[in-house]
């Protein structure tokens, strides 16, 4: 009963945060990147961020909180768990940790740059951010795939 419930939540948050990430990174930073003056570029990217951020938290909530009533109902906790999941587990924690360091570090030091009109020192909170998001990008890539194709792994080890 609850597997359904939390299997849809999981694949919903993943989907909105990798997904988010994929668009800022591939689509709108090259596109607004030879349009908008430097100071513009960084009154876009604090609304952006602003509103993409508030999604990132619930999915931050979200993932382990599903994911670990999936091992719960699914694999009755952690000892029987496979080995993809304990990949996924280890890998959501980098990506939550990157993300809360993100937000309350360069983020935090953006947002103060921005609003006092501190553009050298908000451009390069905004290079931070942009490298941990790029990170972050390759590390939900590759764990959405690992928790969406480990149940097939039959032939390897502790799957
Ligand atoms: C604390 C962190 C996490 C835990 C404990 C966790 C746990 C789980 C579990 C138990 C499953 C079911 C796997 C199976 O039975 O084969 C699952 C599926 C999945 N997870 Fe995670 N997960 C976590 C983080 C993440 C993250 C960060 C992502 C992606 C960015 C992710 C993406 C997925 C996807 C795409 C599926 C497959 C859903 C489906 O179609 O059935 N998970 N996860």
């Amino acid at each position: 009963m609850i597997s359904p419930l939390a299997t849809g939540l999981h694949a919903l948050a993943a989907l909105i945060w990798v997904g988010g990430m994929f668009f800022a990174y591939l689509i709108l930073r090259p596109a607004v990147g030879g349009i908008a003056p430097p100071p513009e570029r960084l009154k876009l990217w604090d609304r952006v961020f602003g509103r993409f951020f508030l999604w990132v938290w619930g999915a931050v909530l979200l993932l382990p909180a599903t994911g670990y009533a999936l091992i719960a109902e699914q694999y009755g906790g952690f000892a029987g768990a496979p080995i993809h999941v304990h990949w996924m587990h280890g890998l959501g924690w980098i990506m939550n940790g990157l993300y809360i360091y993100l937000f309350f570090a360069p983020y935090q030091a953006f947002r103060k740059a921005v609003a006092g009109e501190d553009w050298p020192t908000g451009a390069a909170s905004l290079n931070t951010i942009r490298r941990i998001v790029a990170t972050n990008l390759a590390l939900g890539l590759i764990t959405a795939a690992i928790g969406a194709s480990g149940r097939y792994w039959g032939w390897i080890p502790g799957s």
